[in-house]
C-alpha cells in the first residue's frame, strides 16, 4: 500500500515543505498579536498552558512562549520537532516549552498526563482535514479530554468557501531562497477535498532546477460544516473570523478562525 501523503510530505522529504513553513514566518507576527488578543478577551492567563496540535516548527509556539504562555507542541514530524526544539534554544523559551512527536490522531493517549490541563488548544494553517471527516471528529473529541472546563479550541484554517468563489488552478511562489513552488490545485466536489500537487524547484541563475512533486490532500470546510464538528464533538462554537484582524468571515476571506469553548 502506497504511504500517506502526510508521511511523504512531512516525514520523507520534510525539508521541502519546511521551506514553505518557514516562508510563511511574514504573517506569523499578526497571527501571534491575534491569539493574545483572542486569550487575553477570554481571560486564558498569561502564564496559561496551551496546546499547540500539528505545530510544525514551532512557528507559533515559540513566539507565544516569549509572550509568557507555556507551551506543549506535538507534531508527527520528527525533523520539525528537533527545529522546534532547537529554535526555543536560540530564542531562551525552553523552560516555557516542550516539544513531543506524536500523532494527532492518537492526541489523548500521547498527552493523557495532561487530561483536563490546557487552557487553548490551537490548530494553525489548516492543520486538519488529512484524513476522512471521522477522524477529524475523533481529534476534536479527544481534544475536548485535554482542555480544561471552560478551555478553549482555536482553529485556523481555509475557508471552502472562499476557495470556490476564487478557485485559482495554478498559482506559484518564489522565496527570497531560491525556492519557487508551482501550485496546481483540483477540487472534488463530491468529497469536498482539495488536491494539491506542489513542484518544488530551485532556482539557478537563470534556470530552475526541479526538486520534486508532493501531492497535498485535504478536505476543505465551510464554516457551517465545521461548526457542525465542534458541535458533535461536544465544543460549543461561539464565534468565527475572516482573519486574526477579526475582519467578518465572508466568501472574500480565505482564513476562517473559528474559536469554540469546553462547557
Ligand atoms: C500546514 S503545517 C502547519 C504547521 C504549524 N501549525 C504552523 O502553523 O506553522 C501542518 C503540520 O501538520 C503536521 N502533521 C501532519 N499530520 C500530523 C499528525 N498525524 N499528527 C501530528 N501532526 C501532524 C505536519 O507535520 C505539519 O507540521
Amino acid at each position: 500500500m502506497s504511504k500517506h501523503w502526510t508521511e511523504k510530505l512531512f516525514i520523507e522529504d520534510s525539508d521541502l515543505f519546511r521551506a514553505s513553513i518557514e516562508a510563511r514566518f511574514e504573517k506569523t507576527q499578526d497571527e501571534i498579536d491575534g491569539l493574545v488578543e483572542l486569550f487575553n478577551e477570554n481571560n486564558v492567563p498569561r502564564d496559561g498552558l496551551i496546546l499547540d496540535l500539528a505545530c510544525g516548527i514551532g512557528r507559533i509556539a515559540i513566539p507565544l512562549a516569549k509572550n509568557g504562555y507555556n507551551i506543549i507542541g506535538i507534531d508527527i514530524s520528527p525533523s520539525y520537532i528537533q527545529r522546534a526544539i532547537d529554535y526555543a534554544e536560540t530564542e531562551r523559551v525552553s523552560d516555557k516549552t516542550r516539544f513531543i512527536i506524536g500523532d494527532m490522531r492518537d492526541v489523548a493517549t500521547e498527552l493523557a498526563k495532561y487530561a483536563d490541563g490546557f487552557d487553548a488548544i490551537l490548530n494553525m494553517w489548516t492543520s486538519m482535514g488529512y484524513w476522512d471527516e471521522e477522524t477529524d471528529r475523533n481529534i476534536l473529541k479527544q481534544s475536548l479530554t485535554l482542555a480544561k472546563p471552560g478551555g478553549f479550541f482555536i482553529m485556523h484554517t481555509a475557508n471552502r468557501d472562499s476557495i470556490i468563489k476564487r478557485f485559482q488552478a495554478k498559482d506559484f511562489s518564489i522565496g527570497k531562497d531560491g525556492l519557487v513552488v508551482l501550485m496546481e490545485r483540483e477540487l472534488d466536489l463530491e468529497t469536498s477535498r482539495m488536491i494539491n500537487f506542489w513542484s518544488y524547484y530551485r532556482k539557478e541563475g537563470e534556470d530552475l532546477r526541479f526538486l520534486n512533486r508532493m501531492e497535498i490532500n485535504h478536505r476543505v470546510y465551510s464554516l457551517h460544516e465545521l461548526i457542525e464538528q465542534f458541535h458533535v464533538t461536544g465544543w460549543e462554537y461561539l464565534v468565527s473570523y475572516g482573519g486574526f484582524d477579526r475582519r467578518p468571515l465572508s466568501t472574500d476571506t480565505f482564513s476562517m478562525i473559528i474559536v469554540s469553548q469546553r462547557r
